[in-house]
Order: C-alpha cells, then sequence, then structure tokens
C-alpha cells in the first residue's frame, strides 16, 4: 500500500503541487467566465516591480541607495531614496498594463490619470511604496502594500474615482521584505501567502487561505504615546498590563501585520495628540490591511466604525486603526464606554 500523504509530510516529504503566483491567479480567475486576463496582468506587474524592490532593498549600502532625498512629500514627511525608487519602479511598471486607469501613491500628490474607461482602464491601484522605510538604515524588515479598485467610467476626477469605501476592493496585498520576501493576498476568497524563491524569480504559493487565530494575547502599537491616547485605549492598555500580554511592535506596519495575520493578536494605531485622527492613511494602509484581516477571519475598525464602511473624501485621508484577531480587536473595543473613548 502506498504511503498516506499524511505519513510522506512527516517525513518532510513536499506533497503539493509546486504553484507561482502567476499560475494561481490565472487559475483565481479561470473561474469568472468571460473574464479577459486583464486582472492577472496587474498582479504580475505587481509581482515585477516586487521583485525589483526586494533586489534594491537587500542591497541598499552596496547601491548606495540609503538616506534622504531631500524633498517633502505631501503628508509632510521627508521622502528617501529607497521611498522614490521604489514608488518609480511601481509606475514604470504598472504604467505599461492597459487595463489601468488610475494609478495613486502615498509619494504622489494627486493619482495619476493613465487612461479613461473608454479606453479600456477597468481598474485602478493604489499603493504605499516602502512601508517603515525609515527602518532600512538598521535592516529592519520593509514592505510595499497595494489595492486594486474598479474603475467607475463616468467619474472624471481621479480622486473621485479612487476615493471607494474598502468593501469596494478587488484585491488586496502586501509584499514583505523580511528575512524572506512573502507576498500576501486576497482577491475576496480567502488570504494565501506566496515566497519569493530569487533563484527561480518567483512567488511560490507557501500557504493556502491562512487564517487568524481567534485570540492571542500580544498588542501591537507604539506605546510611548500612551499619554496622548483617547481614554479607551489607555484603560486597554491597562488592563492588557495586568492580564498577561504581550507587546511586540517593529514599528513597520507591513511587518507587524504580518506577524499578527499569521500568528494572531491585534495592532493599533490611535489618534494621538501629534495626529489626532490617527497617522496611517486609509486608502492605501487601512483599508488594503483591513480586507485582508477579515478576509482571514479577523476584525478591522477606526474604533467607532468598521474600516472598509468609510467613504474616503480624499487620497491621502488619514484615520485611526484597530485590526486583528477577533477576539482581541473586541477585548480593545470593550474598553469604550462612549465613542468619546475612541477619539482625540
Ligand atoms: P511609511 O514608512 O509608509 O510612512 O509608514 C510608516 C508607518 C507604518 O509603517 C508604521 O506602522 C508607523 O508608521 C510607525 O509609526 P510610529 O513611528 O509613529 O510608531
Ligand atoms: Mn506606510
Ligand atoms: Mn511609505
Amino acid at each position: 500500500m502506498p504511503e498516506s500523504a499524511p505519513k510522506q509530510a512527516a517525513r518532510g516529504v513536499v506533497t503539493d503541487n509546486l504553484v507561482s503566483l502567476q499560475s494561481f491567479i490565472l487559475e483565481e480567475e479561470a473561474r469568472y467566465p468571460g473574464a479577459t486576463g486583464e486582472f492577472s496582468w496587474i498582479i504580475s506587474a505587481i509581482s515585477l516591480a516586487a521583485k525589483i524592490i526586494a533586489y534594491k532593498v537587500r542591497h541598499v549600502r552596496l547601491q548606495n541607495v540609503l538616506g534622504e532625498q531631500g524633498e517633502e512629500n505631501i503628508q509632510g514627511e521627508s521622502q528617501l531614496r529607497m521611498d522614490v525608487i521604489a514608488n518609480e519602479v511601481i509606475m514604470r511598471v504598472l504604467g505599461g498594463r492597459s487595463s489601468i486607469a488610475v494609478l495613486g501613491s502615498e509619494e504622489d500628490q494627486e493619482p495619476t490619470i493613465l487612461r479613461r474607461g473608454h479606453e479600456g482602464g477597468k481598474y485602478c491601484v493604489l499603493f504605499d511604496p516602502l512601508d517603515g522605510s525609515s527602518n532600512l538604515d538598521t535592516a529592519v524588515g520593509v514592505g510595499t502594500i497595494f489595492t486594486i479598485l474598479r474603475n467607475d467610467p463616468t467619474i472624471h476626477d481621479a480622486v473621485g474615482t479612487v476615493c471607494q469605501p474598502g468593501t469596494q476592493q478587488v484585491a488586496a496585498g502586501y509584499v514583505l521584505y523580511g528575512s524572506s520576501t512573502v507576498l500576501v493576498i486576497t482577491t475576496g476568497r480567502g488570504v494565501h501567502m506566496f515566497e519569493l524563491d530569487a533563484a527561480i524569480g518567483s512567488f511560490m504559493l507557501v500557504k493556502r487561505d491562512i487564517r487568524m487565530p481567534a485570540r492571542n494575547k500580544v498588542y501591537s502599537v507604539n506605546e510611548a504615546y500612551t499619554p496622548g491616547f483617547p481614554a479607551g485605549y489607555r484603560r486597554y492598555l491597562e488592563w492588557a498590563h495586568e492580564n498577561g500580554y504581550s507587546s511586540r511592535y517593529i514599528g513597520s506596519m507591513v511587518a507587524d501585520m504580518h506577524r499578527t495575520l499569521v500568528n494572531g493578536g491585534v495592532f493599533l494605531y490611535p489618534p494621538t495628540k501629534k495626529h489626532p485622527t490617527g497617522k496611517l492613511r486609509l486608502l492605501y494602509e487601512a483599508n488594503p490591511m483591513s480586507f485582508l484581516v477579515e478576509q482571514a477571519g479577523g476584525t478591522s475598525t477606526t474604533g467607532t466604525v468598521r474600516t472598509m464602511d468609510v467613504k474616503p473624501r480624499e487620497l491621502h485621508e488619514r484615520t485611526p486603526l484597530v485590526l486583528g484577531s477577533k477576539d482581541e480587536v473586541a477585548a480593545v473595543l470593550a474598553h469604550f464606554r462612549s465613542p468619546a473613548d475612541a477619539m482625540a
């Protein structure tokens, strides 16, 4: 009798078929009758950009691309050379895909219109080209965050086009340039993880349908800002200290969220004195992460409403954010007695 698959797996034998990101997306697309393949072209562009950025990030010193660009972006934050390079890479790679109507980036003030709906522009892509870039100096994990939206050809201004609530995302994901390079994506049917095999140049499927544990006593927040947090957050942290919680904070959202997605726990960026409406950007940081977390069985809230229900008003809008394991997010919210407890 042949050895069973679980027994083979116990011996370390790989029993699954090898699946690349490319073939995974083609397979997904084939489920939709009439699909044109345009969507998979966009994912292949994102994966190409990620490979180029991964290469740069892994050689920042040798390539002499550390340090400041000498300019500020629209957020008033000083741009690093790698922020600008990562942005350019994504713009150049996505710019050539004929199904993209509008591109929006953390590093650019306005969204860029590439083509109108009647010219075939079916989708919009919004992204944070390099998240956590201030950590590059110390070789800490950084990431790229992206989301894909439908383009409504009846809306003519670019900002109006991309200001869609998170519930309308077609796909979202991130790439973590950590000790390994992983790409995590959802198209609304679960969350899947791919690891970059640099030798063959492909992202390969390593985990299908990631489910977050419902609880894990870990919170991830910049605790130094506690005195400026609204009362509900301060009460939660006191409670967590008394109830055996651990703290983990890297300061790169992608790295902190990847750990939270895999191990469970809760990630928080509350309103602070410096950022009374939160620091993280709704459209290209909070919403893509919220889509992934919900698809993995977790929850995401702004402290007052479901994050993905917020109707955005501008590309660079910020939001407070609490997301992660279902029970851990509920434990945070249990300390908010009124909406004022969630606000600065
Ligand atoms: P970015 O590098 O794209 O500007 O984002 C930085 C963000 C995010 O990665 C992280 O969670 C957060 O800033 C950390 O902020 P604090 O240093 O205030 O904790
Ligand atoms: Mn960021
Ligand atoms: Mn960034």
